[in-house]
């Protein structure tokens, strides 16, 4: 109780935050570097495993508050982790705009495809009130944290939404997302127009609830070429972090457009994030040019962490010594897979404090 009073007068100051994960979004250097994982609690956990079983449906946990926030506790304290990331989906703000969406085991989500003439039906007024018990979730994982550790609040970005929305499932060419934005631009815009709204609302209402830093998933941000890319991805991104801002302008957005390559340095500059999560795919060297002009977090392929051993802290090395100096956050470059051993990401843990500690 102390320890929070007195991080929060230091904040007040204007000083650097008191939690390692919160100075390096504010831009400073923590050794060795803050770490947590992209889908850190999920299907690679059996306590996970064990509580999933409890719900009916995939959606059923997300609004369950006392499981979702025991889910995300679960690999904080397995693991003790510098962040938690909050326990839901981005496919939740689709649902609370009124579509259907279901989870199918060993196939992902599932969605009635969403057609133009459904798009007056959206109800963006009613998002934070369907979305009430994720607010519920993220007040009690704030009581269950350690003083030192984040809350990550989250959600998908506008056109990786909306892909699914469109193709009802999870993308493989984006032929239907494509062919609805080219031929029917003013619909598509008014698409993720909405999506701009909601998000925003329960971005702003995660904050209210208790998340300290947010993440904006663009996850398929890299099938767009660089005009659709600007569009779709930069224009709602730099929407979305403004009306954010406006009412909490203090709360860091690390952003997220996997697969952006060279484009990740025009997202940096334009829409207005403090932090970039970047995908394996991002070399070295241009990790390291983003870096000096923001933080940067990532970007170990998750398979290296199914590998582990020598594979494992190798590729951990070299990133520590490229990105290591900071403003650097460990993380991976796309999510755990449900076949990685805990085992590993406990010594990849390991690795990353004893590493820059050494
Ligand atoms: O990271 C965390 O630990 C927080 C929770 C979280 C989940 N999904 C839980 C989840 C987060 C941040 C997400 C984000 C998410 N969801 C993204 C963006 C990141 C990425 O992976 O690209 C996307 C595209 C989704 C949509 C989604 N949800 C898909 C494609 C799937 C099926 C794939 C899979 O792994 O099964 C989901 C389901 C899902 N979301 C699970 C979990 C733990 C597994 C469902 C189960 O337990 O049955």
């Amino acid at each position: 109780m102390d320890n929070a009073k007195s991080n929060a007068n230091i904040e007040d100051r204007g000083a650097m935050p008191a939690k390692r994960l919160l100075r390096v979004l504010a831009g400073g250097s923590v050794a060795p570097p803050p770490v947590w994982l992209m889908r850190q609690a999920g299907r690679y956990l059996p306590e996970y495993r064990a509580l999933r079983s409890k719900a009916k449906t995939f959606l059923d946990l997300c609004f369950s508050p006392d499981l979702a926030a025991e889910i995300t506790l679960q690999p904080v304290r397995r693991f003790d982790l510098d962040a938690a990331i909050l326990f839901s989906d981005i496919l939740v703000v689709p649902y609370a705009l009124g579509r259907r969406v279901g989870f199918v085991e060993g196939e992902g989500p599932k969605l009635d495809p969403i057609q133009p003439t459904d798009l007056g039906k959206l109800n963006g007024d009613g998002v934070c009130t369907r979305l009430a018990p994720v607010f519920e979730t993220i007040r009690s994982v704030r009581r269950g944290l350690p003083a030192s550790t984040a809350l990550i609040g989250f959600a998908g970005a506008p056109w990786t939404v909306a892909t699914y929305m469109i193709e009802g499932r999870s993308g493989n060419d984006f032929s239907a997302s494509k062919s609805f934005a080219l031929a029917d631009a003013k619909n598509f815009a008014k698409l993720i127009e909405v999506l701009v709204e909601a998000t925003s609302d329960y971005l702003t209402a995660q904050i209210d609830a208790g998340a300290e830093a947010l993440q904006l998933f663009d996850s398929w941000a890299g099938v767009l070429g660089e005009p659709e890319f600007r569009r779709w991805v930069i224009e709602p991104t730099r929407a979305i972090v403004a009306r954010v801002k406006k009412k909490n302008p203090d709360v860091p957005i690390i952003g997220f457009p996997r697969g952006a390559g060279m484009l990740y340095a025009d997202y940096a500059r334009e829409t207005g994030v403090n932090a970039l999560s970047l995908d394996p795919g991002v070399p070295l060297v241009l990790a390291r040019a983003l870096q000096a002009r923001l933080p940067v977090q990532g970007n170990l392929d998750p398979q290296i962490l199914v590998a582990g051993g020598d594979a494992m802290r190798r590729g951990v090395e070299t990133i520590l010594a490229a990105l290591g100096e900071g403003p650097f956050v460990f993380n991976l470059g796309h999510g755990i897979v449900p076949e990685t051993p805990p085992e590993h990401v406990a010594e990849l843990v390991r690795i990353v404090r004893g590493a820059a500690a050494a």
